[in-house]
């Protein structure tokens, strides 16, 4: 195990801007986990978990240790007669597990295609899309406990999964390094066509003919129209959340504004945070090198050369804007550094 001063972060974010860590060091299994943990080097208060990078902006030079999780393994632990459970390393790539289980007609998770980032990150935020959310599938997540040093299993249950939001966010955040996660999915899928766009792009097939296979297809089209490749144009999907809001506050809203879009959710209305940032004239807005995507103006983008604090200044720049129009205060679901 290497350890690596001043390391380059910059290939290492999709937004794609310069960022040096004091320390860097890798890990490729559980083993390396421990050693990181017990070296005389490591400060339980002091270190980053990397990995991805598609959920962050780095927006100052990290003072401390950046640990890159390399743990891979797609693994089948169960094969009942319904569903499978497969353990898979926390350092897979999330789309790589997406294709493995949709080649083997393994339901659940086909609604996620092509979201970027790794495998262990993906609980921390309970990636969603299309109408589907990861703690669907999710049985449980492992990871080692930075206090107590111990390989530990935190059950679905106690995950506390939310809109964009989970206990690996909240009370674990900086205390649990995540190795791995066991995810349950459906031998003989049923498909989840719910999403608007999603059953719009499908209506040539006959519903009862609709294949996971399909379902995939569909979104990684509309993906690639909607949301810019981070390979093109540096940028970290959303960067906010969308907002809900008790049924009250919406009626005032809607009162103001009555072509506000809304849907309504178990936990109030949600409206578009897309919608509410193109009212405030920032769809497709490039201010230097950082901008909102043309086609979906919740994504920031650096078109190049950009630094995290420009990207970070421009969102605050929205924040304002959306504040000051529709008295709303958008959040941040971008993990900023
Ligand atoms: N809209 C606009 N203007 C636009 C685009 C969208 O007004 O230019 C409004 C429309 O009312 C549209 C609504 O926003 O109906 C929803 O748009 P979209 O289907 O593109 O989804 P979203 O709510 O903007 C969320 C997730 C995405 C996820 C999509 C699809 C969040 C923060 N974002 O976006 O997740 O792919 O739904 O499920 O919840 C991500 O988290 O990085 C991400 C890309």
């Amino acid at each position: 195990m290497l350890i690596k001063n001043n390391y380059n972060l910059q290939p290492l974010n999709s937004f794609n801007v310069p960022c040096i860590a004091k320390q860097f060091v890798e890990c490729n299994n559980i083993n390396d986990v421990f050693n990181i943990l017990q070296a005389p080097w490591f400060l339980p208060n002091n270190f980053t978990v990397l990995g991805g990078g598609s959920n962050i902006l780095l927006t100052k030079n990290i003072d401390g240790l950046v640990i890159k999780n390399n743990i891979l393994g797609i693994n089948l632990i169960k094969d009942n007669s319904n569903d499978v459970h497969l353990k898979v390393g926390a350092g897979e790539g999330w789309n790589n597990l997406v294709n493995y289980c949709v080649q083997h007609n393994y339901g659940g998770i086909e609604n996620l295609s092509l979201i970027p980032g790794s495998v262990g990150a993906a609980p921390i935020q309970n990636i969603g899309a299309y109408g589907v959310e990861l703690s669907a599938v999710i049985v449980e997540v492992e990871g080692v406990d930075v206090n107590t040093k111990k390989l530990t299993t935190i059950n679905h249950k106690d995950c506390a999964f939310g809109y964009r939001d989970s206990i690996f966010k909240n009370t674990l955040k900086n205390k649990f390094i995540i190795t791995s996660i066991t995810i349950v999915l459906q031998k003989n899928p049923v498909v989840n066509v719910s999403y608007g766009d999603v059953a719009k792009r499908l209506q040539h097939i006959p519903s009862e003919s609709i294949t996971i296979k399909d379902v995939s297809a569909a979104i990684v089209a509309i993906r690639t129209e909607k949301l810019p490749n981070p390979k093109e144009y540096g940028n970290a999907g959303s960067f906010f959340k969308n907002i809900v809001v008790p049924t009250s506050i919406f009626t005032t809203l809607q009162a103001a504004f009555p072509l506000i879009p809304h849907f309504t959710s178990a936990v109030g209305i949600k409206i578009p945070t897309a919608w509410l940032i193109e009212q405030c004239g920032f769809k497709g807005l490039q201010v230097g090198q950082v901008g909102c995507y043309k086609n979906q103006p919740l994504v920031i983008v650096n078109y190049g050369g950009a630094t995290g604090l420009e990207v970070y200044n421009f969102s605050t720049e929205i924040i304002n804007a959306v504040h000051q129009k529709f008295k709303i205060t958008l959040e941040r679901e971008v993990n900023v550094f």
